[in-house]
């Protein structure tokens, strides 16, 4: 049930987040009471996906606060912590949104914060439960009475959020409405959300799935085995370009040749007006050794360079719909522009 998985909870003293990292092998938690813990565990996708991000980068002013009183920090170091964490990934906005959220709070003490950290997390989860909605009628209404095949890339489940999802929550509700048939979730290189994540929420919700590589999505689509594509975001652009997981444009690509749906499922906090367009949105790069090696042993020729661009951007031209805890906008019929 995604009702139980719980990608962070604040325990009282310190913010309790599922290590994604050792998914789906082994179910562990990692409770994070200090910044540079909680710096260390974003950058090294412990915790991941735009609104989760949101998340504990609200919190993590509220540790920042505790650590800088039991530590006895001078002037500035904990502003400077609470840079560090917001500056810990560049791509998703939603985590400089969550420390931006909360730090008008900060003189109030540590109670506002906490208390305005876990109002983002319970928006998130509701937010979530009506994008599911919002996403399952706009599909239904457009895709006829069969039993549908939704392709989706990376994990934007209820690990990647508060709780439910967001292009998972679409799933799921067209699970519990009766009117899926099966996932093709691509595997995502070259950590693997796909395969490892969004396969293990699958598996927990009994919904049908297969596993592809991320090689195989473009054709399983124009073979006609696919009837809509649902993904994430990690930023929207004012004029509608959506950064995602590495892989999302050449999804979205195949799914306009074969004139299927290309749906983006996130909240609001993930656009970003102040972002002109998809130019203007930084890109994580990511270490070689992601590409170069698997789990130690080398993959490619000693001396290899790699190119590990984490995210990439697809233009509004080819997003057929946006998916908001407010409602659809029909971005590339450019018939809702988002400002
Ligand atoms: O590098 P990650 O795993 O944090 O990337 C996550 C994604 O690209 C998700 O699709 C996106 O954040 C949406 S999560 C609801």
């Amino acid at each position: 049930m995604a009702d139980d998985i719980q990608a962070l909870a604040w325990t009282g003293d310190g913010l309790r987040l599922i290590d994604q990292t050792v998914l789906p092998g082994r179910l562990e938690h990692l409770v994070v009471r200090d910044t540079a813990t909680l710096v260390e565990a974003i950058q090294r996708l412990v915790v991941r996906g735009a609104p989760a991000l949101g998340v504990a980068g609200a919190f993590g002013v509220a540790i920042a606060m505790l650590e800088a009183e039991r530590e006895h920090w001078p002037d500035g170091e904990r502003a400077a912590a609470i840079a560090r964490i917001r500056s810990a990934r560049p791509t998703a906005v939603n985590l400089a949104a969550g420390v931006d959220r909360v730090l008008p709070l900060v003189g109030e003490g540590t109670a506002a914060v906490l208390a305005e950290a876990q109002a983002l997390l319970d928006e998130d989860v509701r937010g979530n439960r009506a994008i599911g909605a919002f996403g399952a009628d706009w599909i239904l209404a457009r895709t006829g009475d069969r039993p549908l095949r939704v392709l989706t890339h990376c994990n934007a489940g209820a690990l990647a959020t508060a709780g439910w999802g967001t292009a998972l929550g679409v799933v799921r509700e067209l699970h519990d409405r009766n009117r899926l048939e099966l996932v093709y979730a691509d595997e995502t290189r070259p950590l693997l959300q796909g395969s490892r994540l969004t396969a293990w929420e699958l598996q927990q919700a009994g919904i049908a799935y297969r596993v592809q590589t991320d090689g195989a999505a473009a054709g399983t689509i124009l073979r006609g085995l696919v009837d809509v594509a649902v993904i994430g975001a990690d930023r929207i652009a004012a004029n509608g370009d959506t950064a995602n997981k590495i892989g999302s444009v050449g999804v979205a690509l195949a799914c306009a040749d074969a004139g299927i749906p290309f749906v983006v499922a996130a909240p609001w906090s993930t656009i970003d007006l102040d972002t002109p367009s998809g130019a203007g949105i930084p890109i994580e790069e990511r270490a070689a050794d992601e590409v170069l090696t698997w789990n130690g042993p080398a993959l490619a020729p000693e001396g290899a360079r790699a190119h590990n661009p984490a995210f990439d951007v697809t233009p509004a031209r080819l997003v057929t719909a946006l998916v908001t805890e407010t409602g659809v906008l029909e971005v590339s019929a450019g018939r809702t522009p988002l400002t």
